[in-house]
C-alpha cells in the first residue's frame, strides 16, 4: 500500500452506491424513457480513463449514452488544462449549451477534470456560466453519485473542488469505449513540476496503485478478450517509488508480461530522467511488451531543458536512445512531445530541437507551441518571441519530421509485421487499420470481423504517415 495515500474505503463506496440508487429512483420518477447522458472528453488518455469510470457510474444509475449533446438529460465535459486552446474550446462548447439548458431546466450540465481544478477557472464558471449545475475536481470523481444527486435535487449549484493530494479509488464501475483495447491507469498525479506544466497542480502528487489491484484489473481485461492494454501514468518510470515494499515499473511489466494469453502491453508516458537501462532491457526481453517508447524530450537545448526543470540533458537523452536502439534494434519505435517557443527560447536554441529531432529519427512527434499556464514558473518568465514567429518555427520543425517519417516509412517496404487490427481504415471503404508493435499504422483490405485480432501484415506501399499492406497469405481470410 502506498505511503500517505488515502484509499477510498468500502464503506465510502457503499455510500456512493446508495446515492446511485437514489438517482435511479429520481430518474424513473422523472422520465418514462431511459434518460441519456453525453460525456465529452478533452485531453489525455488519463482523462479518457476517468471518463470511462464516469460512464460506468452513470450506467449503474440507469443512464444510456448519446453523443448528441442536445439529446441528453445530463451533459458532462471532462476538461483538460494543459494548453489554452483546450480551455477555450471548453468555454465555447459550454456557452453553446446555454439556450438548451434554459429551454430544458431538467437537463443537468456538469464540468469536471483538470481545468476545473484551477481556482480562476472555477471562479469564472461561477460568475459567468450560471446555467452550469455541477463542477467537480479531479480528486472526487468517485463521489459523482452524491454530487449529482445534490445537483439534481437541491436548489443550489454544486461546486466540489477539494485541493488534496489525491486519493486512489479502487472498485469503481467502468464502461470502456472499446472492447479490445483498454486503458489501465497504474498511477496518478505528477511530482516533476516541469516549469511550464499545470498537471502537478491539478492532479496532485504521484501515487501508485497497488500491484495486486493492477494485476487483478489486467487479468480481468485479458479474460474479457482485451488485446491491447496501455498502462497509463504521467511518468510511469517512477511507478512504485511510493509503495511499501518498493516495486519498480520494470518489475510490474515483467509480472504482467508473464500473464497467460494473447495480448500486447503498451505504456505511456516515460520521463527521460527516470527511464532506466533496466526498463529498456525489460522492453527488449518481454515478448508481450510493445517496443514503442514514448519518451518526450520537449527541447534539444540544454539551457531550455534546465529552465523547463526537466532534469536531463540533450546528451543524457541521446545516451538513452542509443541504449534503447542497441537493445531493440529495428523493432524500436520512438515518439516524443516537443514544445516550441518556451519563454526566452531563441531561434538558435530552437534549431537544437530540430537537430535532436533529426538525430533520434522518431516515428511520430506531438508538437505544441508553448502556452502559458496560470501559476506555473514559466508563465512569469519573459516571452519576447511573437506567436507568429513561433508558428513559423513550428512549421519548420514539422517539415523536418515529415521528411524523416517518409524516410522511415520507406524502409519498411516488403517487411511483415504482427499487427493488432484496431478498426476501420481511412484509405478506402474496405480498408482496416492495424498497429504494429512499434506503433506504426498499416492499412489493408479485409473484412470487419478481423477487427480486434492480431494478424501478420506485409507492407506493400509506404505512404507518409501510414503504410499500405496486405494480409500474409497463410492467414488470409477464406
Ligand atoms: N504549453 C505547451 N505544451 C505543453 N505541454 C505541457 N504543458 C504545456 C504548455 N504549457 C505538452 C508537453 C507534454 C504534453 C502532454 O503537453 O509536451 O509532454
Ligand atoms: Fe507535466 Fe512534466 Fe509532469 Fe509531464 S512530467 S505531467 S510535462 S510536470
Amino acid at each position: 500500500m502506498a505511503v500517505n495515500v488515502k484509499r477510498i474505503s468500502e464503506e465510502e463506496l457503499r455510500e456512493q452506491q446508495a446515492f446511485s440508487d437514489k438517482i435511479s429512483a429520481v430518474l424513473s420518477s422523472r422520465y418514462t424513457k431511459q434518460p441519456l447522458a453525453c460525456v465529452v472528453t478533452y485531453g489525455c488518455q488519463q482523462n479518457v480513463a476517468d471518463s470511462e469510470h464516469i460512464k460506468g457510474m452513470l450506467a449503474a444509475m440507469g443512464y444510456g449514452f448519446t453523443e448528441d449533446r442536445k439529446a441528453a438529460k445530463l451533459v458532462i465535459f471532462n476538461t483538460c488544462a494543459v494548453r489554452e486552446h483546450a480551455e477555450d474550446r471548453v468555454f465555447g462548447n459550454v456557452g453553446a449549451l446555454k439556450k438548451y439548458k434554459l429551454a430544458n431546466p431538467d437537463v443537468v450540465i456538469a464540468l469536471c477534470g483538470c481545468m476545473m481544478q484551477q481556482q480562476h477557472i472555477a471562479d469564472k464558471i461561477k460568475a459567468s456560466f450560471p446555467f452550469v449545475d455541477l463542477v467537480f475536481g479531479t480528486h472526487v470523481v468517485h463521489r459523482l453519485p452524491e454530487l449529482l444527486y445534490k445537483a439534481m435535487t437541491g436548489r443550489r449549484r454544486v461546486f466540489e473542488l477539494p485541493d488534496t493530494d489525491g486519493v486512489i479509488a479502487e472498485g469503481l464501475p467502468v464502461k470502456r469505449d472499446n472492447d479490445r483495447k483498454a486503458w489501465l491507469p497504474i498511477m496518478y498525479g505528477c511530482n516533476n513540476f516541469c516549469s511550464y506544466c499545470v498537471v502537478p497542480y491539478v492532479r496532485g502528487r504521484e501515487r501508485s496503485r497497488a500491484v495486486k489491484d493492477i494485476e487483478a484489473e489486467f487479468q480481468q481485461l485479458v479474460s474479457e478478450g482485451y488485446k491491447e492494454i496501455t498502462l497509463l501514468g504521467q511518468n510511469v518510470n517512477s511507478y512504485g517509488k511510493d509503495l511499501e515494499p518498493r516495486v519498480t515499473f520494470s518489475q510490474l511489466l515483467r509480472r504482467l508480461n508473464a500473464q497467460e494469453g494473447d495480448f500486447r502491453i503498451r505504456f505511456m508516458t516515460s520521463h527521460p530522467k527516470d527511464c532506466t537501462h533496466e526498463l529498456l532491457e525489460t522492453m527488449a526481453q518481454c515478448d508481450k511488451v510493445a517496443t514503442h517508447l514514448h519518451l518526450p524530450f520537449q527541447s534539444g537545448n540544454n539551457r531550455i531543458l534546465k529552465l523547463m526543470n526537466r532534469g536531463y540533458t540533450r546528451e543524457s537523452y541521446l545516451a538513452l536512445i542509443d541504449d534503447a536502439k542497441a537493445l531493440m534494434g529495428d523493432a524500436l519505435s520512438i515518439t516524443s512531445d516537443i514544445i516550441v517557443g518556451f519563454p526566452g527560447e531563441t531561434y538558435e536554441e530552437f534549431l537544437d530541437t530540430v537537430s535532436l529531432t533529426e538525430e533520434i529519427k522518431a516515428t511520430g512527434l506531438f508538437t505544441f507551441i508553448y502556452s502559458p499556464r496560470v501559476g506555473t514558473p514559466a508563465a512569469a518568465m519573459d516571452d519576447p518571441v511573437s506567436y507568429e514567429d513561433k508558428s513559423r518555427w513550428m512549421r519548420e520543425l514539422l517539415a523536418v519530421q515529415e521528411r524523416i517519417s517518409a524516410e522511415q516509412m520507406a524502409q519498411h517496404a516488403g517487411k511483415t509485421f504482427k499487427c493488432f487490427v484496431y478498426g476501420k481504415g481511412k484509405l478506402g471503404e474496405h480498408y482496416l487499420a492495424a498497429r504494429t508493435d512499434g506503433n506504426l499504422i498499416i492499412e489493408f483490405e479485409g473484412g470487419e470481423r478481423l477487427i480486434g485480432t492480431f494478424q501478420n501484415i506485409k507492407v506493400t506501399e509506404p505512404l507518409t504517415y501510414v503504410l499500405k499492406g496486405e494480409m500474409e497469405p497463410a492467414r488470409k481470410e477464406v
